[in-house]
């Protein structure tokens, strides 16, 4: 484990060293839906967010307990999980053994990684380490570590939906309106659990232009009619199928 983190890297590592069995508990049923996305569990083969993954090597950033990777990742011929949670990385242990696979775990921050340059074909997660890291630190250390070519795809929470959070309770349950400002907007620290990190579209865009992205699709992900998720303090189902709570960006590596 590298010690090139930051502060907030540390209060995040803790939280999750701390939450990861009750995590694990609360969304098993959900997580162990194979091949499927984000708070309502949207399959990849409707979403298309990954693709095609035949021959490459693939890396899950924030893996938590590698559901993703035994899922959605399943086609890639290499696959390689990387978190900063050990408690995390324990369950994906548990889980790599009872589904007969071996792939390498690593426990580093996503924004520090222990991997040679141009190692990965794909970089992806599902409300992994982009929704935890300073985007001006992890997408320059994805850009070192993906090949001229490979594709950086990631779901986190939209800046819309952290914005509609009222600000000195942000356990009540989300709402209509817009309680903090857009602009400026990156690190969302209420002080009763982990930081996360959210920006304005357009500084997404030229933040990837910098490091050699270029943009293919951002997914705006709509609640299905029919929504059920175990994370049902996340937003309502109703709200987000109004609004988009979720996104999926995809990104590809100029050659
Ligand atoms: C909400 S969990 C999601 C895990 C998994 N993708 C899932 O769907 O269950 C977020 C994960 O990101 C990891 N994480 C947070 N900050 C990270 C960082 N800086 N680098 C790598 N992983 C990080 C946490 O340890 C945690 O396992």
């Amino acid at each position: 484990m590298t010690d090139r983190i930051q502060r907030y890297e540390r209060t995040n590592r803790a939280f999750w060293d701390d939450d990861a069995d009750d995590y694990q508990a609360a969304h098993r049923d959900q997580l162990d839906r194979l091949g499927r996305w984000g708070v309502w569990g949207i399959p990849e083969a409707e979403l298309g967010a990954v693709g095609d993954l035949t021959g490459l090597d693939v890396l899950e950033l924030g893996c938590g307990a590698a559901q993703h990777s035994i899922g959605v990742a399943a086609p890639a011929a290499r696959r390689t999980g990387l978190d900063l949670s050990l408690g995390q990385l324990r369950h994906a242990v548990t889980n790599l053994d009872d589904a007969d696979l071996r792939m390498p775990l690593v426990c580093a921050s996503a924004t520090a990684t222990p991997f040679r340059d141009a190692s990965f074909d794909l970089v992806f997660c599902d409300h992994g380490a982009m929704s935890f890291c300073d985007p001006d630190s992890a997408v320059p250390e994805v850009a070192r570590i993906t090949r001229a070519g490979g594709r950086f795809v990631f779901n986190l929470s939209t800046l819309l939906r952290y914005l509609c959070f009222p600000p000195d309770d942000p356990d009540a349950p989300i709402t209509k309106k817009l309680r903090t400002p857009y602009f400026g907007a990156r690190a969302f620290d209420w002080g009763d659990g982990t930081v996360d990190f959210q920006i304005p579209h357009g500084d997404w865009i030229r933040l990837f232009a910098r490091h050699g992205f270029v943009v293919e699709d951002l997914i705006e992900i709509q609640a299905p009619a029919d929504a059920t998720s175990t994370y049902t303090d996340y937003a309502h189902a109703r709200w987000a199928r109004r609004w988009p709570a979720e996104e999926i960006w995809k990104v590809r590596k100029l050659a």
